[in-house]
């Protein structure tokens, strides 16, 4: 035993601690010379913060995870040129390092161009007015300062010894992201960037491989990878290259006004099951965790603060199940394979017209199957190697040994949670303080402080900004003359504004007119609202908006935003065109300017204190000392009932908030989602007509004991009466499990189905850690129907259903019901396929 330890000690510290040779040649990566087979998890540092990271590798690496992924985020990390920031959530070392702690590897995507629904796609804004810059082409500018960002952080991991050459975890890097999209819009200096991006990587002498994604001319030794929603077809340019997909999307992001993408596990599952099946040797979920697009750092247009992704962990770092269960076991049951998909010979059968066997061997008589049934409709039965195999439509079967199924993608067994955001009233703080103290800053609409400058016409928004803000003023004015037709026969004339993008507040004579905006990817919008003018001098004060840059396409860096055309119809029944007019412009908001949110600037100005905050008042600021909600769960603010702005707490930037309908009607979203067939970012939607973000993620290690400062920018009037912080938290679990399925679910660790349970089916229950099953809401073995939450009885139901349950489950963290005689009656309802469904509580 002692020498087992010994053995393990000294295997793990050889592996993960001295210098590492990976090299790879057709089939896979060659990591000290032993074939690996890997699963990636993307978690970007900066979408969670550094206290969530030791957690959310770890719950990656449960659930089955060797490799953790990320990109490097250039314009977090080169804040202007030459001045380079890596605290906080920028820690990317530090960030390598827990990785490496948790003896797992790193694969790390330097772009630096990155897309990733990140503002600019990660280049940072100032690189755009370094004169005659062009970005991701042949461009002096753009080559030199990328070269040097590049050199820059591989200076760094070399410094700190994290490739995997030095010992550390990196064992694979990549250069630009998807350049091969792109290239040819950009003529003959496509293809000439292209290249000399690959060669400057290499020649950065960094001991492991480099990638390009979707890079069909990537040039030896580089290797080009995938990225879709299945890459089990994909082949890379050369068959000395290993088949690598760097972008399995298990769920989508979402846009302000959108709808709320839902990738189904069962499909997740199926195109990675496939990809293996068809020779695939290193997978990456994109995102595995997403996160949350704090402070500014959402890309646009309207990408929203969560970046939820629909991943196997969510925003708030809880594991979303069934989803990342299910995967967990898929991972288990590829790793049975490993030794001879990765060793072997294979060859392909096909067992009927939509179904087909990979069937991999070795000289040692290892024997292992997929077998995959890609008809999107039909169940098949197929015979295969003298038994019979039943296949759902569109599923794949995993069969380590070539005979027994340990895993199907479409059989989900994995536990369900529910999730609930429980209510943290800031009304009832710790000390009993009834009513919530807002301090209250009106900013008055238009220019604050000394004007920017004055024009005649307008500007691009990007251009003025430079994203320092997303907030520009315009004012003019207009002079109505007493004999206008309006007024006298009350109608009120029109304000009409076009705008190329991406938002935006009028007001005139300082009261707020109404708000417009672009939608999904349309940026471009128009404004049209009757206005209220009188006799005089009138003032039109207009606040346009940015809402995230750009993130991709050709030449992305140069598309633009803001107002085109601002008419005013039904003047003596002309239309008055104030697009030449001299236009008065000013560069943010003043509370913003002054950082009003962080600790030195909010003494800068005098707020007032009221018990009664002002109500659906544009341009307010509102700050609020709030305690830490008790407990440990994971925290989120509730700005339902606020209009559109940014919050902070404790000067940390939350982010932009946005509660905005989404506008797609019912027929656009799905109430049950039908896993089969090709999926694609539009299939299972929910949340039409719905808020599209309700919750925005606080992180815990924000908070202090006591004294926090919560303070709110809110651009077009809210209830801040109506804010609440709320606790995320695991309200239920179910699970459904049929007699038929296969599982290679632990029944403990070290013990799996194969070997020790033979066709023994179970339902497995675990609460999350500190609280225990209180309570089982529901239990059917027989003919149960429905869904978590709402499951039903069937005509076919075993009376001693909820005792056997409930023996083994209450008042355990963590507890296995096997489908067998002794718990249940098997001979109940013969002929009839028997599932057993458990709705348990925690607490
Ligand atoms: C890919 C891109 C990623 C991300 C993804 C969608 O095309 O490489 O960075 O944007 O799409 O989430």
């Amino acid at each position: 035993m002692k020498l087992c330890f010994f053995f393990f000690f000294f295997f793990t510290f050889f592996t993960f601690a001295l210098a590492s040779n990976v090299s790879y040649d057709g089939r896979s990566l060659i990591i000290d010379g032993q074939r690996k087979l890997l699963i990636s998890a993307s978690i970007h540092y900066p979408r969670s913060v550094p206290a969530m990271w030791p957690g959310l590798v770890q719950t990656a690496k449960e659930g089955g995870a060797d490799v953790i992924e990320t990109y490097v985020f250039w314009n977090g990390h080169e804040l202007s040129p030459g001045n380079y920031y890596f605290g906080g959530r920028f820690d990317l070392v530090k960030f390598a390092k827990i990785v490496q702690e948790a003896k797992m590897y790193l694969i790390l995507r330097i772009g630096p161009f990155v897309a990733a629904e990140w503002n600019y796609g990660g280049v940072p804004v100032w690189l755009h007015y370094v004169p005659g810059t062009v970005f991701r082409t042949y461009n002096k500018p753009f080559m030199y300062h990328m070269q040097k960002f590049t050199t820059y952080i591989v200076n760094l991991m070399k410094q700190e010894k994290l490739f995997a050459s030095q010992g550390g975890p990196i064992i694979l890097s990549q250069i630009e992201n998807e350049y091969g999209y792109y290239e040819k819009f950009y003529g003959d200096d496509g293809k000439k960037y292209a290249l000399w991006a690959a060669k400057m990587a290499v020649s950065q002498n960094i001991g492991v491989p480099w990638i390009m994604c979707q890079q069909w001319d990537a040039p030896d030794p580089v290797i080009d990878t995938c990225n879709s929603f299945y890459c089990d077809q994909f082949t890379p340019t050369s068959p000395n290259r290993p088949k690598m997909w760097t972008e399995n999307w298990p769920g989508w992001f979402k846009t302000f006004g959108g709808r709320d993408p839902h990738r189904p596990a069962e499909d997740v599952a199926f195109s990675v099951a496939r990809f293996f099946q068809k020779g695939g040797s290193v997978h990456n979920y994109y995102m595995y965790h997403g996160g949350t697009n704090f402070g500014r750092t959402a890309g646009g247009p309207f990408i929203t603060t969560s970046y939820d992704y629909d991943a196997p962990i969510d925003e708030y770092g809880l594991p979303r199940l069934p989803k990342w269960g299910h995967l967990k076991e898929l991972h288990r049951a590829i790793k049975l394979c490993e030794r001879v998909l990765l060793n072997g010979k294979s060859v392909n059968i096909t067992l009927s017209p939509s179904v087909e066997a990979d069937v991999y061997t070795d000289s040692s008589g290892g024997c292992a199957a997929f077998i995959a049934n890609i008809d999107d409709k039909n169940d098949k039965t197929v015979e295969f190697r003298n038994a019979s195999y039943h296949l759902p439509a569109w599923s794949v079967s995993i069969l380590p040994d070539c005979k027994n199924v340990v895993f199907n993608t479409a059989k989900v067994t994995s536990q369900t949670n529910t999730i609930a955001m429980i209510p943290e009233n800031l009304q009832q703080s710790n000390k009993g303080v009834k009513t919530l103290q807002w301090d209250v800053l009106e900013e008055k609409p238009g220019i604050w402080g000394k004007a920017d400058f004055v024009k005649n016409g307008f500007v691009d928004h990007i251009n003025t900004t430079k994203d320092t803000t997303d907030y520009l003023w315009h004012t003019t004015s207009i002079i109505v003359g007493e004999k206008e037709e309006f007024l006298k026969n009350g109608s009120k004339p029109i304000l009409l504004i076009e705008s190329k993008g991406h938002a935006l507040h009028a007001f005139v004579n300082q009261i707020y007119q109404g708000t417009a905006t672009g939608n999904g990817s349309h940026s471009a919008f128009t404004y049209k609202n009757p206005i209220s003018l009188r006799p005089g001098k009138n003032e039109i004060t207009l606040l346009s908006l940015t809402v995230g840059l750009q993130t991709a396409g050709p030449f992305y860096d140069f598309v633009g935003a803001g107002l085109t055309s601002v008419k005013i119809k039904g003047l003596n029944n002309e239309t008055l065109d104030l697009s030449s007019y001299a236009w008065t412009y000013k560069i943010g908001v003043q509370g913003e300017h002054l950082k009003i949110y962080q600790q030195d600037g909010l003494n800068s100005v005098k707020w007032t204190s009221t018990s009664e905050p002002p109500v659906g008042k544009p341009l307010t600021w509102y700050k609020a000392v709030v305690d830490a909600p008790p407990g440990d769960e994971p925290v989120g603010l509730d700005m339902l009932h606020m209009g559109k702005g940014l919050a902070w707490l404790n000067g940390e930037e939350i982010g932009r908030y946005w509660p905005r309908i989404s506008e797609f009607k019912n027929e656009d979203c799905v109430e049950k989602c039908d896993y089969r067939g090709k999926f694609n970012p539009d299939k299972c939607d929910t949340g039409c007509g719905q808020p599209t973000q309700q919750w925005y993620h606080v992180p815990r290690s924000w908070f202090k004991p006591s004294g926090n400062v919560l303070v709110i920018f809110e651009e077009k009037g809210g209830d801040p009466r109506k804010i609440s912080f709320l606790r995320r938290k695991v309200s239920g679990l179910c699970s459904l499990v049929a007699e038929d399925y296969p599982s290679v679910g632990l029944l403990a660790e070290g013990e799996d189905k194969m070997e020790n349970n033979k066709n023994v089916p179970f339902a497995r229950l675990t609460c999350p850690s500190n609280t225990l099953i209180s309570a089982i809401k529901f239990a059917s073995f027989g003919t149960p129907s429905g869904t978590c939450g709402s499951y039903l009885k069937g005509d076919c139901h075993d009376p001693n259903s909820s005792i056997v349950v409930e023996k083994a489950c209450l008042n355990k963290n963590d507890c296995v019901i096997k489908l067998t005689e002794e718990n249940f009656k098997t001979s109940l309802c013969p002929g009839l396929s028997r599932t057993l469904a458990v709705e348990a509580v925690c607490s």
